[in-house]
């Protein structure tokens, strides 16, 4: 048995989980997998009324009682400090300590992509970004705030253990799942301290995986090449912002935000599982969201908590819905939210 913690948040991140949800309620019913699924009402709309964010113990929660966790999106135009989102999704990554952010950058159908040259071959890596440090951790400060001689600092941190466990987790990967290559992406040639560090311990972990070819990038170059010659990458792994940005890329790649899937990753802990793509006011309640990032991302949760084969077989699924043009329309279909999370479900049960 499994339980699941399902926080849907706001905007169109309800409208996509509520089709995830349909997904894991199939998987329960026609394969026999017990899931429990528990409902969090936390997000943009508990914040304005309660002035509750992440609840007090929510951490422990998720740690003693659940094994997984799947969220929609958080971000609601009337908080404009971003604070709840920020607590929540920012909370638990750092707070369950998830330090892998695994983001999948794969074609499902070659006319979604942008690209010209781009075909299901040449657009199939995974991207290892870091999850816990970096820029994200919030140190730094204003001097003067409001002043003309205002000084802001915002202070990016790289330790030895964060770096050296992200960078061996591509590598683990990388091995368990045939890829021969992982690219490190950084900035070392200006970031001659922080970014010297990645270099380095990239070097030492990939000693340890003489079969796999190990390549170091400049992350601007990164940029050029992953739009001119993106066939060249399998495994990516790279630090929290640099990898923020690349992400957004590659889903640009595969078709956009709305198919682009992560799981946010502690092995061996509870973890979090979470579509891409934001909240996107401006399209929710439309029924016009694309439920593919949200639904991918129910399969990497599936597959982490052991359930390999359906994991599969919700990716089959939706490689089939793409082929058959049964999708919404910002991939050229007719479908709305529902019908396109129904017509995968369909295609799950056929399979
Ligand atoms: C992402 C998002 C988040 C991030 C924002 C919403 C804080 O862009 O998951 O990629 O920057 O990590
Ligand atoms: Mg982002």
């Amino acid at each position: 048995m499994k339980r699941i913690a399902i926080i849907p948040g706001d905007g169109i991140g309800v409208e996509v989980t509520r089709e995830a949800v349909r997904v894991l309620e199939k998987v329960r019913n026609h394969f026999g997998v017990t899931l429990e699924l528990v409902h969090f009402d936390w997000g943009a709309e508990k914040y304005l009324r309660e002035n509750v964010t992440l609840p007090e113990g929510a951490l422990e929660m998720f740690q003693r009682d659940f094994d997984a966790i799947f969220t929609g999106a958080f971000g609601d135009p009337r908080i404009q400090s971003n604070k709840h989102a920020i607590d929540i999704l920012g909370g638990l990554r750092f707070g369950l300590d998830l330090y892998i952010n695994l983001r999948p950058v794969r074609l499902l159908h070659n006319r979604f992509t942008p690209l010209k040259h781009g075909h299901r071959q040449n657009i199939n890596f995974v991207v290892f970004r870091e999850n816990t440090e970096g820029i994200y951790v919030n140190v730094g400060g204003n001097l003067k705030r409001g002043a003309d001689q205002e000084v802001a600092i915002q202070e990016e941190i790289n330790t030895r253990q964060g770096v050296e466990r992200i960078i061996r987790a591509a590598f683990t990967y990388a091995s368990k799942h045939g890829r021969k290559r992982v690219t490190l992406a950084d900035k070392s040639n200006v970031l001659t301290y922080g970014h010297e560090l990645w270099r380095r311990v990239f070097k030492i972990v990939a000693a340890e995986y003489p079969e796999i070819e190990a390549c170091a990038q400049y992350i601007d170059a990164m940029a050029m090449l992953m739009v001119l010659d993106p066939g060249q990458y399998e495994v990516i792994v790279t630090n929290n912002m640099f990898g923020d940005i690349l992400t957004d890329l590659g889903a640009a790649l595969q078709g956009g935000l709305g198919v682009a899937a992560s799981a946010n990753l502690h092995p061996g802990r509870v973890s979090l599982f979470e579509p891409v793509h934001g909240s996107a006011p401006d399209k929710a309640g439309r029924g016009i969201a694309n439920p593919i990032g949200a639904i991918a991302s129910t399969a990497m949760m599936l597959d982490y908590l052991g359930y390999q084969d359906i994991a599969r077989r919700v990716d089959i699924a939706i490689e089939a819905v793409c082929e058959a043009g049964e999708v919404t329309v910002d991939l050229g279909g007719k479908l709305s939210t529902e019908e396109a999370g129904a017509a995968i479900c369909h295609r799950l049960t056929l399979g």
